[in-house]
């Protein structure tokens, strides 16, 4: 089994300051670090250190060799990630002593994905794959009616947010995943709450307040407690959650463990700063007791 993801490939780009900036002011940054980002490439990294065999599909500009390697080296495999003109995607980061975060986006090269490419990617993909996607890049909804007309479980991260996206996509879903402010935007957005949507599985996660799960074969919801931890960087936790719930389905765990294997490893991510190079591995996870 593979999870297929088309997502997106950033550098990020890491400001720690003292406080998010204000409009207007001028902010001097304690470090400064460039690392690999972006959603996507950030589920996938988490879903490959989590033993699952993840395909990721995007692109990049002439300037992004180094992300595929990096993907590469961590275990993602590449073969479709396609080089465009456009410059490699980033993201200018600021984290403030909190762990608090501002996140601006340059999509570049990550809306440059053709329909071709996509198609080619899934060629051989069928019902016992996953397909992940979120909002980062080009032709979400033509790769999820794709990727649904193959048989495949759809999944599906609404971020960051966009209201049409998402309605556009919620049909064609098997699982959705959304944080807190994700799901009030979604209901009002649709008038519907998490667990009245029409998505057999929808996780939120709640920050420090842990998750919840609704099925809706079962008509469950179910809570998961936060794993506490002091927060230093929140980047990028969201992403590594969800790549370990898919990661943790596609080798065979029940929901409830692939979520309690998640929820642990949001939490290590929190306290570490950066993203995809940061994300724990399955080691480090059952280390602290999942
Ligand atoms: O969710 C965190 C990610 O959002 C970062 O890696 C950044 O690239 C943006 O896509
Ligand atoms: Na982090």
């Amino acid at each position: 089994m593979t999870i297929f993801n088309l997502g997106s490939i950033n550098a990020d780009l890491f400001y720690h300051v003292p406080h998010l900036p204000a409009p207007g002011e001028t902010l001097a940054a304690r470090s400064f670090t460039r690392g690999l980002g972006g959603k996507g490439a950030n589920m996938s990294v988490a879903a490959a250190r989590a033993a699952a065999r993840c395909v990721h599909i995007g692109a990049v500009g002439a300037d992004g060799a180094w992300a595929v390697d990096r993907l590469m080296e961590y275990g993602v495999y590449t073969q479709f990630i396609s080089t465009v003109s456009e410059n490699t995607g980033n993201a200018l980061i600021a984290v403030d002593d909190t762990g608090e975060n501002t996140i601006i986006l340059y999509p570049g090269a990550n809306h440059a994905i053709s329909t071709d490419h996509l198609a080619e990617a899934l060629d051989g993909a069928g019902a016992s794959d996953i397909f992940l996607t979120q909002n980062e890049t080009n032709a979400q909804r033509a790769a999820a009616e794709l990727a649904s007309s193959k048989g495949m479980r759809v999944a599906y991260a609404a971020a960051p947010f966009d209201a049409k996206a998402v309605q556009a996509v919620l049909p064609l879903l098997d699982l959705l995943f959304l944080n807190a402010v994700e799901a009030r935007q979604l209901q009002e957005a649709t008038g519907l709450a998490p667990e009245a949507l029409p998505v057999r599985d929808v996780i939120v996660t709640l920050g420090g307040d842990g998750a919840c799960w609704h099925n809706t074969d079962t008509g469950e919801t179910r809570a998961f407690p936060a794993v506490p931890v002091t927060p230093v960087d929140t980047t990028g936790a969201g992403d590594t959650f969800t790549g370990y719930v898919l990661a943790g389905l596609d080798r065979g765990l029940p929901m409830e463990q692939a979520i309690g294997q998640a929820m642990i490893a949001g939490a290590i991510m929190v306290t570490r700063e950066g993203t995809a190079d940061v994300i724990p591995d399955l080691r480090d996870v059952q280390d602290f007791g999942g």
